[in-house]
């Protein structure tokens, strides 16, 4: 099949992009490089620089390319910089969506659209595990510009019958099997790759809040590996495809149990036989203690299960994409000729 994969140049959209190639699928990536990163990309994916507010020459693309499937990983993820900037969330979170609709609206072929969503549109949850149809209060533009999303999609599938399904995703993490693309996002927010760092000799990791009330004090979260979230939406698709026209689905994609901030300090500890350089700090505002996902949905509709999210292999992929043990064994080769450590980031 033929995939138009808009952010394909990121790190879920890469990974997603290797997923489809491996399974013989043909994938057209669009990306404005605007925090993604051309050379992530495989190298039988064909590649236009474009921008998804560009609907002129979105509408083109699709126009030559005509895909089966699109699939939508282009948006800004920065919870913290959507409180100070929410026009540049909106913008290109909802209009970018909604300008997508528009386009597929126009297009003689009408593609079926695989978003991505967040575990953002809840806020602090009600309830644990969240399922599909928990209530949504998101607590800042972020949420607040994906959940926007999904009322379009809903709206257009009743209008327009173009059919689409949400993916919600909790935690992404974790790098490609082959070590050749991985995590890389500047600024990093996300804790596995800061654990990484800090033991990498990187600032030392801030964990916030160790007065939570889960077993060791500090949050849990739901981490699916990146690799298990690209098969997931190459599933979603498929059976989308399957359902007759303008349905709009929804689906958490998880591991439906969480992991606490020490124990992923601990794992990568454990795999790189260093310490990790780390402070505690207060909590940050609306910070829930606890986020894991049912996975009921996953399992039963889209029978699909993840196989590579085990921590072990989260920690263990992602370090080596870092190049973690390389950069170990070269300071440790440095510490024995000079007696101290001197240890650079770069590597
Ligand atoms: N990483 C996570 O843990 C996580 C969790 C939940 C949801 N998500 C969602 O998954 C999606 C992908 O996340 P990611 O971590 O891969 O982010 P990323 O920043 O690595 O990838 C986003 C890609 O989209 C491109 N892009 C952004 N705006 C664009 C535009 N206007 N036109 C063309 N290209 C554009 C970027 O250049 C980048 O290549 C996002 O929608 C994000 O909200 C991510």
């Amino acid at each position: 099949m033929k995939f138009l994969v808009i952010g394909g140049a990121g790190y879920i959209g890469s990974h997603f992009i290797y997923e489809a190639i491996a399974e013989g699928h043909t994938c057209l990536a669009f990306d404005n490089l605007s925090t993604g990163h051309r050379e992530l990309l495989h190298p039988q994916c064909a590649f236009v620089k474009g921008d998804l507010l560009d609907f002129v020459h979105l509408e083109q693309v699709l126009r030559d390319f005509e895909p089966d499937a699109i699939f939508h990983f282009a948006a800004f993820a920065l919870v913290g910089e959507s409180m100070t900037a929410p026009g540049k969330y909106f913008s290109n979170n909802v209009l970018g969506v909604h300008g997508l609709l528009e386009v597929i609206h126009k297009a003689r072929k009408k593609p079926v659209l695989v978003f991505s969503s967040s575990c953002a549109v809840f806020g602090q949850p009600d309830k644990l595990p969240l399922s599909e149809n928990d209530t949504k209060k998101p607590m800042n533009p972020y949420g607040k510009s994906k959940l926007m999303a999904e009322f379009l999609l809903e709206d257009y599938a009743f209008a327009h019958g173009i059919s689409s399904v949400a993916l919600r995703y909790f935690n992404a993490c974790g790098a490609h099997s082959s070590g050749t693309i991985g995590e890389k996002h500047d600024p990093e927010t996300h804790l596995i790759p800061n654990v990484i760092s800090s033991v990498m000799g990187g600032a030392p990791l801030k964990v916030f809040g160790n007065d939570f009330d889960t077993p060791d004090g500090t949050c849990i979260r739901d981490y699916i590996h990146v690799s298990d979230l690209a098969k997931g939406h190459l599933i979603a698709a498929q059976y989308l495809m399957a359902q007759p026209e303008g349905v709009k689905l929804q689906f958490h994609l998880g591991t439906g149990k969480g992991v606490s901030n020490l124990e992923v300090i601990r794992e990568v500890e454990k795999q790189s036989k260093q310490s990790v350089p780390f402070s505690f700090e207060k909590r940050r505002l609306g910070d829930p203690a606890v986020l894991y996902s049912d996975c009921t949905q996953m399992k039963e509709v889209l029978k699909f299960q993840p196989s590579s999210s085990s921590l072990e292999n989260i920690i263990s992929t992602a370090m080596h994409w870092h190049g973690t043990s390389k950069f170990i064994e070269l300071g440790k080769k440095k510490r024995g000729k000079t007696g101290k450590q001197e240890t650079t980031a770069s590597l």
